[in-house]
C-alpha cells in the first residue's frame, strides 16, 4: 500500500465547530493571548496534548460496561493487572489516577534534600514531584538532543559517559536512575534499547534502583523495531517486554500509551518499596485495587494497552507526524527533527529571529497559529521555563511550539489543514510580534499568566 491509512473507520463524531478569523481574533484577545483560556468548542484541531485526548475503541466503550466497582477485589483490577504484567513483567502493579500520582508516591519515599535524581530529560511533574521533596532532577541528555536539525535516530538517550560520571562523583546521593520513553520534553524522541540497557547496566553497576517513565512506550518499541540494527523482526510486545525486564519499576500516564482518558500506575519489584508505596497510596489515592480510578477505567486501560502494541496503529501513528514534518521541511519551516513519536516541535527561535526569547517567540507563534487557522499548540519555551524561582527570568534554551497528536481523533486532511496553516503563518512571519507578561502567577506561569502583543 502506498498511503498508510488511518487503520480504522469511525462510528461516533464530535462535530468541529468552525469559527472566522475576526472570531478567533477577539477570542485570543478575551483570552489574553493564553491558549490554556480558550474553551474548546473554540477550537478546531487541539494539539495542546496527546494526554487523555484519545478516541476510545468500540471495544473499550463495550469494557467500561464491564467494568466492577466493588471497592476492593474487583475483577476490573485483576483484567487491569494482567494487561500491564503482560506487557512489563514487575511484581508489583500499584494503580493512581494518573501519572504524576505514581511519582508523588514514588518520588516521596526515595527523594529528600540534597539527593540527586537523574534522567534522559525529566518531564515537567516528575521534575515538579522530585523538586517537592528538596531533591534536585538532573537532566542528563545527548548533545544530539538540544540540536533541532541532528538526525541522530534516538535523540532521547541518556548520556551514559556524564551518568556515569556522575555515578561515581556522587554515589551516596543518587536515590535511582531514571528514563524518560519516549523523551517527550526533547521532542518526543526515542531512547535505543541499547541505552536503555546501558543505563541499566551502569544502575546496577552502582547499586541503585532503575526506573522508567513509560508514558510513550508503544511509540518508543516502534521506533526501536524500525530504526535499530537487528530489531527489524522481533514483535512491539517482544520489545516491550524486554524494555522493562530491565528495570526495577515504572511510572506510567495510560493517558498516552494505555489508549485511556484517565489513569495510570506505579509499578515495582522490591517488596518493601511495593508496600510503603501501597501505604501511601491509601492515604492519597485510594485502595490498592482501584487506587484513585473507577473499575470502569481499569477495564479501559486494560483493553487500550491490548491495541496500542498494534503495529498497524503504531506506523499509521508515527507517519502522521513525519508527514507534517517532511513538508514543512520542503518548504522551509524550521521544525525539529526527525519528526517525534506524539508531536509536531516547531523551532520559533530559529522561525522568528527578530523576536527576542523574553517577547516569547513561541508563544508569538502558537497565537499566530491559532488566528490562522484554530489551531492549538503548547509554547515550550521561555513562557514555561523563563520565570525563575527567585521571580527573575532567563530565556529558556529552545523555543518551541508543540504541536501533540490525540491518538485516533484526526485525520489526514486534518494533518494537511496543519500544514497549510503552519505555511501560511511562515509565510508572513516578518510580521509576527513578540509578546509581553501583563499578569502572572508565581509559578508554573503558563497555564494562566495574561499577555499582550508588544
Ligand atoms: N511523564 C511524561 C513523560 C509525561 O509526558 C507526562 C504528562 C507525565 C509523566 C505525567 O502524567 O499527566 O498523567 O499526570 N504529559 C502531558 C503532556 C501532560 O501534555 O505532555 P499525567
Amino acid at each position: 500500500m502506498k498511503t498508510i491509512i488511518e487503520p480504522f473507520r469511525i462510528k461516533s463524531v464530535e462535530p468541529i465547530r468552525m469559527t472566522t478569523r475576526d472570531e478567533r481574533q477577539a477570542i485570543l484577545a478575551k483570552a489574553h493571548y493564553n491558549l490554556f483560556s480558550i474553551p474548546s468548542r473554540d477550537v478546531l484541531i487541539d494539539l495542546l496534548t496527546d494526554s487523555g485526548t484519545a478516541a476510545m475503541s468500540a471495544e473499550q466503550w463495550g469494557a467500561l460496561m464491564r467494568g466492577d466497582e466493588s471497592y476492593a477485589g474487583s475483577p476490573s483490577f485483576e483484567r487491569f493487572e494482567s494487561a500491564v504484567r503482560n506487557l512489563m513483567p514487575f511484581r508489583h502493579i500499584i494503580p493512581t489516577h494518573q501519572g504524576r500520582a505514581a511519582e508523588a508516591i514514588l518520588f516521596n519515599l526515595l527523594g529528600g534534600p540534597g539527593l540527586i535524581i537523574p534522567s534522559n530529560t525529566h518531564f515537567d511533574t516528575t521534575r515538579g514531584n522530585i523538586e517537592a521533596t528538596g531533591a534536585e532532577a538532573r537532566d542528563l541528555l545527548i548533545a544530539e538532543g538540544h540540536d533541532p536539525q541532528s538526525l541522530h535516530p534516538f535523540k532521547g538517550n541518556m548520556d551514559i559517559a556524564r551518568l556515569e560520571a556522575l555515578l561515581a562523583k556522587e554515589q551516596a546521593s543518587v536515590p535511582c536512575v531514571m528514563l524518560t520513553i519516549t523523551n517527550n520534553a526533547s521532542g518526543g524522541q526515542p531512547v535505543s534499547l541499547d541505552n536503555i540497557k546501558a543505563t541499566a547496566a551502569l544502575a546496577r553497576r552502582f547499586g541503585k534502583p532503575f526506573f522508567i517513565d513509560g508514558c510513550r512506550f508503544a511509540e518508543n518499541a516502534w521506533f526501536i523495531k524500525t530504526r535499530e540494527a537487528g530489531q527489524d523482526q522481533r514483535s512491539i510486545v517482544e520489545i516491550v517486554r524486554e524494555v522493562f525486564a530491565h528495570a526495577d519499576g515504572m511510572t506510567m500516564s495510560a493517558k498516552k500509551d494505555g489508549f485511556a482518558n484517565i489513569g495510570g500506575w506505579l509499578a515495582l519489584n522490591d517488596e518493601t518499596l511495593a508496600s510503603e508505596a501501597r501505604s501511601r497510596l491509601i492515604l492519597t489515592e485510594g485502595f490498592p485495587t482501584y487506587g484513585g480510578l473507577a473499575g470502569r477505567d481499569l477495564d479501559a486501560i486494560a483493553q487500550g494497552l491490548s491495541e496500542i502494541v498494534d503495529e498497524d496503529y503504531l506506523r499509521y501513528r508515527v507517519r502522521v507526524n513525519e508527514y507534517i514534518v517532511e513538508r514543512l521541511v520542503d518548504a522551509g519551516v524550521p521544525v525539529m527533527r526527525p519528526a517525534g513519536g506524539h508531536a509536531v516541535f516547531l523551532d520559533a527561535k530559529a522561525m522568528l529571529p527578530h523576536i527576542p526569547s523574553l517577547e516569547y517567540p513561541g508563544q508569538a507563534l502558537a497565537c499566530a497559529l491559532y488566528e490562522e487557522g484554530g489551531i492549538r499548540g503548547c509554547e515550550i519555551g521561555s513562557v514555561m521555563f523563563g520565570l525563575q524561582p527567585d521571580g527573575s527570568e532567563k530565556a529558556a534554551d529552545m523555543e518551541y511550539v508543540r504541536l501533540a497528536m490525540p491518538r485516533r481523533v484526526y485525520t489526514q486532511s486534518h494533518a494537511d489543514h496543519v500544514i497549510e496553516t503552519t505555511l501560511a503563518v511562515h509565510e508572513r512571519r516578518a510580521g509576527l510580534r513578540g509578546m509581553r507578561v501583563s499578569k502572572a502567577p508565581i509559578r508554573l506561569r503558563h497555564f494562566t499568566c495574561q499577555f499582550e502583543p508588544v
